[in-house]
């Protein structure tokens, strides 16, 4: 790495309910995850059964040096019925909030990371009727879980992959890749709407809190003479969104690799990284500047909204090439800061290796669970990564400087 981060620099790792709570058995995904869509090589299941085991999971981090910790709130379980709202879930996530505080981690809370509770999906999902007011009434529902100790709210993990996944569902398109899809255009514009009226109902209650969104950043790159096909690609996938972010309190970079444009008898086509560039266990190049870059094209878009980095790591079986990818990555965020993007904060994906939207297979983890007894096992990765945390953040002196 380049250069240290400053004193107060958010330092921690990201998580999704849905991907390591386990039987989330009232979602649409459970539901997906029973059809038989070429999408699905296993069910999510128990997952990493982090729904008993997150005290587990937040000592791990807080012992290797972490100060932060981003994981998100499963609506399916908050309001498993339209209106009908579980004052034991709402608890269930206060106590995760308070677990984090007092072991010295300050939650970043994501209210909506991709699942969506089974009836919403049924009435139309957010092409349905009302989807936003639906969405408000959950947030507003949720809100007590914010209500002590928590600064970063995250409304909706990357709105651009929930509209892809919206196309491939609603229109029941085969394809596996969402790469080769276009997003769908009414979820888009609900999502958008969704994320607006959510922050304002945020601030109503508690105007200090930091509300912001996360977008995945495809880093699209054009081949020779494909720069307009690219800039359309970018546009729907991504653009659109980070647009939306404009005035926010802050926007959420999330980068793994860069998605190549070119063009084959003048029809705009995705390059796919060949067997002369190394591949991720997701079978993406193995790019470690993606959120260096990230970083770049987001601050031109989003003019002077802070960004921190909600995720940003590599699916390997190989830790050292974790840490290697994660010294390039640190680096290239350093270099941006350098020239003077507005950097608040690092989360790592994932804390641990959980289920990645259809399989197990792309181990994403700087803890590994065994997937029986779901014993937890730290990889080298999580101490070196823990261990350069910037200087702890609650020094009053810190403080009361002008810092980021
Ligand atoms: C998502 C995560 C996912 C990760 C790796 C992001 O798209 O927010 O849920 O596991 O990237 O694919």
């Amino acid at each position: 790495m380049s250069g240290p981060f400053p004193p107060g620099f958010l330092w921690g790792t990201a998580t999704s309910a849905h991907q390591i709570e386990g039987n989330n058995t009232n979602s649409d995904w459970w539901a997906f995850e029973h059809s038989a869509h070429p999408l699905i090589r296993e069910p999510s299941g128990d997952a990493a059964d982090s729904y008993h085991r997150w005290g587990e999971d937040m000592d791990l981090l807080a012992a290797a040096g972490f100060t932060d910790y981003r994981f998100s709130i499963e609506w399916a379980r908050i309001e498993p019925a339209p209106g009908e709202f579980s004052a034991a879930h709402i608890d269930y996530y206060r106590r995760m909030v308070a677990g984090a505080l007092a072991r010295g981690l300050r939650p970043l809370v994501t209210l909506h990371h991709f699942t969506h509770p089974l009836w919403f999906a049924e009435r139309g999902g957010w092409v349905g009727d009302a989807a936003v007011d639906l969405f408000v009434r959950y947030v507003e529902a949720a809100a007590p879980i914010l209500a002590e100790g928590v600064q970063h709210v995250c409304t909706i993990n990357e709105p651009n992959i929930v509209s892809l996944f919206a196309a491939i569902r609603e229109q029941r398109l085969p394809s596996v890749d969402l790469r080769d899809i276009t997003p769908d255009p009414g979820t888009t514009d609900a999502l958008i709407e969704a994320h607006h009226a959510a922050t304002v109902a945020l601030k109503a209650r508690n105007s200090t809190l930091d509300v912001g969104w996360s977008i995945a950043c495809l880093n699209v790159v054009a081949d020779a003479g494909a720069d307009d096909a690219a800039t359309d690609y970018a546009r729907t996938r991504q653009t659109i969104f980070t647009e939306a972010a404009q005035g926010d309190d802050w926007v959420g970079v999330q980068a793994y690799t860069r998605t190549r444009i070119g063009l084959v008898d003048g029809r705009p086509v995705v390059v796919k990284p060949g067997s002369d560039v190394e591949r991720t266990l997701t079978g993406w190049e193995y790019y470690p500047r993606a959120v260096g870059d990230a970083i770049r094209e987001v601050r031109r878009t989003a003019v002077d909204v802070p960004i921190i980095v909600t995720e940003n790591g590599i699916a390997t079986a190989d830790d050292l090439r974790r840490i290697d990818y994660t010294k390039g990555a640190l680096a290239s965020v350093h270099d941006a800061m350098q020239d003077g993007a507005d950097v608040r904060g690092y989360f790592h994906w994932s804390l641990l290796d959980n289920y990645e939207w259809g399989s197990y297979g792309p181990t994403f983890g700087l803890v590994s669970v065994d997937r029986l007894t779901f014993a937890r096992f730290p990889k080298p990765s999580l101490a070196w990564l823990g261990a350069l945390a910037p200087a702890a953040h609650h020094d009053p002196k810190e403080d009361s400087s002008d810092g980021p």
